[in-house]
């Protein structure tokens, strides 16, 4: 034997075991040397079990064990036994090793960081040394959480017929809304490859194909700014099926959250989820996925202030603006600075500005007091049912920058509340989206998920009369405030197709050249289709209750992009640049 190999795992002797002779391979958790008796800590996947040895009766592994590092990895036989002082909160809690051999199979340096220390290192450390991170419980859990979820993915779907294909990484650039990342091709210098976006492509393809069920667990890469919430490259897990309706894939979709809830959390959810238009998502709660954890209702007041002494409000409800509030309950003590502060988070989402009044004891408090009409606070009042304390925030500005600002105030006044806190679990599905929306940078419409996306047969008539009022065949899953999924039913008539990139401001020679082999795949026969993709990463993070994605992948990113455990993006020798046909343009600051 090439080293003394393990006959049980750390994770798994109890009281029957007593009396058995066993041996343990693991990692040195912790040491007590209490003089009298040492403690050793021996750790792995599967577990902690205690070893304890007796100085006076064997020296040579007190000396041994006396020597030992945290974090070598160590094997040590012997008997076990009951304990003395037993350990409820262990699984192997009632029994301990009596260690009568061990040997160093790696001795461990000293760690750049304690292990033990949870929360209390920087996350900087914990991704350049992710593999001394990830021996930590919280992360395993994590990935083995994971791992339970792919297999209840591929089990569920596969019950259901689906069948799993595997899509090409090295592709053409897909539409998705967010920059590529580029793959140089060698044999053929000045052409790039791009990593895909999504599968879109190539799982409507599949329909095409007749495969009439598709599902992957799917890796995507998206060029695009990082937060807690994304990654460059992220996975999904990516559905398309063939002769379905909206009601179809949102069926299988909630079907496969109440297994993965059942059968990896424990927990029954109850369907259907609800389901909101996005138009209400955005007048009740100022966002297109907003958290149903807590209420705290906007409410709109456009027609209460259509006759207002306020002029802000009055002129804004005559330009056909929208007026509307949302409550911080218990508030009115929010001091200047922290009014300030929520002034300048509404001005971060669009609204040129914020008013606020605080309702208390004393009488009313705003500064634009005076300038409210006899009745006008009283009916405001009524209408926000304000109760004495109570602080309200409005918002006076277009519709859509006037209800985002008030769901930013929502979700502040929240956060601030600690309602953010509650373990709820509130799907709920958005649907009715527009199609299209209004981008002034480019002054055109663009798709609003991709332009694959199916209008809602009745809105068709208006695509090129009134494009702002088509809405999508499209919907998308939002738990807890984070957007976990979102798909569409796809166009899958040609000649529709080609009106929706007319809309889009593509001419039918951008069309050919970027979308040419698609669309060449509709004439021969297209099964009216949709489908869904949902972040994977995002639902393991809300099950396990974690911050970040990052805690949910085994190696991640930083925010700008760089994996700090290997260095990459990294530079590439000249001579790999020049097989390439590739050259270097200098950066603005060397010139
Ligand atoms: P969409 O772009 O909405 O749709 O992506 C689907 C889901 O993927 C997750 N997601 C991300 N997760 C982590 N990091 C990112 N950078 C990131 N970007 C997206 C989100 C999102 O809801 N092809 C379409 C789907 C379809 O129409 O079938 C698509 O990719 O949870």
């Amino acid at each position: 034997m090439s080293f003394p190999k393990r006959t049980v795992t750390c994770g798994e002797l109890r009281r029957e075991h007593v009396g058995r002779w066993v041996r343990l391979n693991g990692w040195v958790a912790r040491v007590r040397d209490l003089g009298g008796v040492i403690f050793v800590d021996v750790r792995d996947r599967y577990g902690i079990t205690q070893v304890i040895v007796r100085p006076a009766e064997q020296p040579e592994i007190a000396q041994q064990v006396r020597q030992l590092t945290p974090e070598s990895v160590i094997w040590v036989e012997g008997t076990v036994q009951e304990r003395e002082s037993p350990n409820p909160q262990l699984p192997t809690g009632l029994v301990e090793v009596r260690a009568e051999a061990l040997g160093v199979l790696s001795l461990a340096e000293p760690l750049p960081f304690p292990l033990s220390e949870e929360g209390r290192v920087g996350e900087e450390l914990r991704l350049r040394y992710r593999y001394l991170d990830l021996r930590r419980a919280q992360m395993q859990q994590n990935l083995l959480l994971r791992h339970r979820v792919y297999q209840v993915v591929h089990r569920y779907f596969d019950e259901l017929g689906f069948v799993e294909v595997e899509t090409p990484i090295l592709a053409r650039s897909t539409p998705e809304g967010a920059r590529d990342f580029l793959v140089p091709c060698r044999l053929q210098p000045g052409k790039f490859y791009a990593l895909p976006q999504s599968p879109q492509l190539f799982k409507q393809l599949l329909m095409v194909a007749g495969l009439d069920r598709y599902v992957q667990i799917a890796k995507c890469f998206r060029d695009e700014d990082l937060r807690a919430d994304r990654q460059p490259e992220f996975t999904q897990v990516d559905v398309e099926m063939s002769f379905v309706e909206p009601d179809d894939v949102i069926a299988v979709t909630e079907g496969l959250f109440a297994r993965l809830w059942r059968e990896v959390l424990g927990r029954e959810l109850s369907l259907p989820f609800p389901r909101l238009s996005y138009r209400e998502a955005m007048e009740r709660y100022g966002s297109d996925k907003p958290d149903l954890r807590y209420g705290l209702e906007l409410v709109r007041l456009t027609e209460l202030f259509a006759d207002s002494g306020v002029k802000v409000l009055r002129s804004v409800v005559e330009h056909n603006g929208e007026v509307a509030a949302v409550v911080a309950p218990g508030c009115a003590g929010y001091t200047r600075a922290q009014l300030e502060e929520l002034t300048e988070l509404a001005r971060r989402h669009g609204a040129s500005g914020m008013l606020w009044l605080k309702y208390e004891e004393t009488g009313w408090s705003s500064p634009v007091l005076k300038h409210f009409r006899e009745g006008e606070l009283e009916r405001l009042q009524q209408r926000l049912q304000l109760r004495q304390g109570d602080l309200a925030l409005l918002v006076a500005d277009q519709w859509e920058r006037c209800y985002s600002a008030l769901g930013a105030l929502r979700r502040e006044i929240a956060r601030r509340l600690g309602l953010t806190r509650s373990q709820q679990d509130c799907f709920v599905w958005i649907v009715d989206f527009p199609l299209l929306e209004y981008s002034e940078e480019e002054g055109r419409f663009v798709a609003r998920h991709h332009p694959f996306t199916a209008p809602r047969p009745q809105d068709i008539p208006l695509l090129e009369s009134a494009p702002e009022r088509v809405h999508a065949q499209a919907y998308d899953l939002v738990l807890n405030g984070e957007e976990v999924g979102g798909g569409s039913i796809r166009i899958h008539d040609l000649e529709l197709q080609r009106r929706v990139f007319a809309v889009l401001g593509l001419s039918p020679q951008q069309v050919e050249e970027q979308f040419g082999f698609f669309l060449q795949a509709f004439r021969y026969g297209a099964p009216p289709h949709g489908g869904i993709a949902l972040g994977l990463d995002r639902i393991v993070m809300l099950m396990v209750g974690a911050e970040s994605i990052r805690d949910v992948i085994a190696f991640p990113k930083t925010t700008s992009g760089a994996s700090l455990l290997d260095g990459a993006p990294a530079p590439v020798p000249q001579e790999q640049l020049r097989e390439l046909g590739i050259a270097l343009v200098p950066s603005e600051e060397e010139h």
